[in-house]
């Protein structure tokens, strides 16, 4: 049978619930069981299983994998609040604020660890080519996450070097989930290689979206806190285009804060959005989304199989798409 996303979410939900985390010391356990808890949009196990799904029936039998993908995820998020000096997440204060600093790190690493395990409990056959994927996905995230971090000094980043950036922190996972289901569902090679590419579109229309939500988002929806991006000086697709389009009064401004080292958050904040809003910047990114994710849905198209097999997992981009959390 085909499962709707729905019933896949609720799947991927209890199995994790049913994953324990009894074991001593708890302030290294808590604060994974924290984060788990939160939700989130599992949209990655989800995806791996919507994928898979498209060959085999029987999902149960990769929630493991999909379990897995979902908690090396949580992982990224610990450290990424870390690095990028975020205190809310899912409308819940982060792990380091919660806890501490080491704490983040190290209950991150497990977290990592946990995620090999689960990934790894796979059948023989598939062992290999699953976990190659993943491990070079993994390192791929940690080059993207340097590449953003690097970039928050740099004030001469390229639209195509943003976008590297992004395919390598964000875009790999969601493609890795989908090949990863391709692969244990027997998909033909050409099939789980065109399952990935679908999925480097969609993420790049994802993370391009993020960084608009992390600017004109409802925080109490969005979970997170607006302007984190701006604090921070990340070079974005709306700021490259801001300081690429500026006027020159307009680019002295963008400068002046970019450069500033004390100033009042929220006046940042106001200061840049004002700008972003004078240049017309949202416009410019919204349409890059949407040329993203049709870039995306056209890859998905070209997936030798029949039309109506590939319905949820477009209708799940498509919901996606319109997504403000
Ligand atoms: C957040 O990912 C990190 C990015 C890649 C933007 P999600 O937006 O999927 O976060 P959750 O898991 O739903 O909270
Ligand atoms: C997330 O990028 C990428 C990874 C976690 C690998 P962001 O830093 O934009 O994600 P959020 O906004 O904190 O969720
Ligand atoms: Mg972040
Ligand atoms: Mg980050
Ligand atoms: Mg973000």
């Amino acid at each position: 049978m085909s499962y709707s996303a729905t019933q896949l979410l609720d799947k991927v939900n209890a199995y994790l619930s049913t994953m324990p985390y009894v074991r001593e010391p708890k302030g290294l356990y808590a604060p994974i069981e924290y984060v788990l808890s939160l939700g989130g949009k599992r949209i990655r196990p989800v995806l791996m299983l919507l994928s898979y799904n498209l060959y085999k029936e029987n999902v149960d039998s990769i929630l493991s994998q999909a379990a897995g993908i979902e908690t090396y995820h949580n992982y990224t998020l610990l450290h990424d609040d870390l690095m990028d000096r975020a205190d809310m997440r899912r409308n819940k204060p982060t792990v380091h604020k919660v806890w501490d600093e080491n704490t983040a790190i190290l209950s991150g690493d497990a977290m990592l660890v946990l995620a090999y395990q689960l990934i790894a409990d796979c059948p023989e056959g598939y062992l290999k080519k699953v976990m190659d994927v993943y491990s070079r996905t993994a390192l791929e995230i940690c080059e993207g996450q340097q590449w953003d971090m690097e970039f928050e000094t740099r004030n001469d980043v390229t639209v195509s070097e943003y976008i590297e950036m992004i395919r390598l922190k964000t875009s790999v996972l969601l493609s890795a989930a989908l090949k990863i289901g391709a692969i244990m569902g027997d998909a033909s090679e050409e099939d789980a290689q065109k399952l990935y590419d679908f999925g480097i579109r969609m993420g790049l229309a994802f993370q391009l979206q993020d960084d608009f939500l992390d600017v004109y988002g409802d925080p109490k929806v969005f979970g997170k806190n607006i302007g984190g991006d701006i604090l921070c000086n990340k070079k974005t697709f709306m700021l490259i285009n801001a300081l690429n389009l500026a006027d020159d009064s307009q680019k002295k401004e963008l400068d002046k804060w970019i450069a500033s080292t004390e100033y009042c958050a929220d006046e940042k904040i106001k200061a840049v959005t004002g700008l972003y809003n004078q240049i017309g910047i949202g416009r410019i990114c919204e349409d890059k989304i949407n040329e993203y994710y049709a870039e995306g849905l056209a890859l998905l198209d070209s997936v030798s199989l029949p039309a109506e097999k590939k319905e949820e997992l477009k209708s799940f981009v498509c919901h996606l798409m319109n997504r403000q959390v």
